[in-house]
């Protein structure tokens, strides 16, 4: 039997405890006849964690891979950390190769929901805990993971959206620039915006399309929506991250159209550059989406490697900032 199916199997075990409310103290306190009670670490071994990071689409994400890699080095943990450049092939083949490894824990963010379940089931095949990072996957079985630690997406959306119809007065024609196709921050955002302005009916979403996430193709995109039978009608734009919203706002002078006071805008993440734009004048609204998520995701490792259960969802907690704040909390902003 593999060294790693003890604490495996009793994680699942003790997951399947909690969630019929009969977790018992034993079942934290960890420590099976394979793996002692203080895990691996304990055992004066390193923890082997694989990542598979989506790649470097934005602020968000370089903040992201920074907040984790610095907290796999401050707690010792030999990180193997390979980035997929946004796609999902070279994802499942870093999956595959940590298998190969054998890794202790295999975490990642998945670029998009759906096509997984392949690569979950030979991963659990080899006893292999994994943990989702900032985004969900879209499977049958939700044994395939152990816990996922991020941000309420759709949340977010609605966030944006209820922001929109304070500051609109509930009547705004919206250009809308959608994240990553497939993606669950795209998915997520775009239903709970949509729910939130459906009880608006003077407010529309009359342009929507992806632009990927990055700035460059904010900026694309928004040049076309600028120049389409539609684009003088426009009055707010939603981007589901703040690094569109930027390349829109280039986009916006370049065409001689004020960002911020011409066209109203809300985005997502509340990376510096939306504090920076908002301190200008051009960005109304960055809606938070946390990405120093580093701790939380060795907690987790941690505590799986001492045999301990792990809640299976985990929720960042996140916050709106308009423009009237930004000058006083850039001061502080740690991304
Ligand atoms: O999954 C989180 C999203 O991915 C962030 O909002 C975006 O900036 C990133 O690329």
């Amino acid at each position: 039997m593999q060294r790693t199916t003890g604490w495996w199997t009793t994680g699942i075990l003790c997951l399947a405890m909690a969630a019929c409310g009969v977790l018992t103290a034993s079942c934290d306190q960890g420590g099976t006849d394979e793996q002692p009670a203080g895990g691996k670490a304990a055992a004066g071994k390193k923890v082997v964690v694989g990542f598979s990071q989506i790649g470097a689409e934005s602020a968000w994400r370089t903040a992201n891979t920074e907040s984790i890699k610095t907290e796999a080095a401050k707690r010792g943990i030999d990180l193997r950390f390979a980035d997929a450049q946004q796609k999902q092939e070279n994802q499942i083949k870093a999956l595959r190769s940590f298998i190969a490894q054998g890794v202790d824990v295999i975490a990642f963010s998945p670029v998009v929901e759906t096509g997984w379940e392949p690569v979950l089931r030979e991963i659990k095949k080899a006893n292999i805990p994994v943990v989702l990072s900032d985004r969900a996957v879209d499977v049958t079985d939700d044994s395939l993971y152990v816990t996922f630690i991020g941000s309420d997406f759709v949340e977010e959306g609605r966030r944006a959206a209820n922001w929109l119809v304070k500051a609109s007065g509930g009547k705004a024609l919206i250009a809308e620039l959608q994240g990553t196709p497939g993606s669950a921050p795209a998915i997520d955002r775009k239903k709970g915006f949509e729910e939130v302005i459906a009880a608006h009916p003077d407010m529309k979403i009359i342009k929507s399309q992806t632009g990927d996430f990055t700035r460059a193709k904010g900026k694309e995109v928004m040049e076309s929506f600028l120049k389409s039978p539609e684009g003088k009608q426009i009055t707010a734009l939603f981007a589901h991250n703040d690094d569109m919203a930027l390349g829109a706002i280039q986009a916006m002078e370049e065409a001689g159209v004020k960002p911020g006071k011409d066209m109203l805008i809300v985005s997502i993440d509340a990376v510096r550059g939306a504090f920076e734009a908002m301190v200008a004048g051009k960005l109304n609204c960055t809606v938070e989406c946390n990405p120093l998520i580093g701790p939380q995701l060795f907690d987790a490792v941690e505590a799986l490697m001492a045999g301990k259960s792990v809640a299976k969802r985990v929720v960042i907690n996140e916050s709106v900032y308009e423009q009237a704040q930004a000058a006083e909390v850039i001061k502080t902003r740690k991304y």
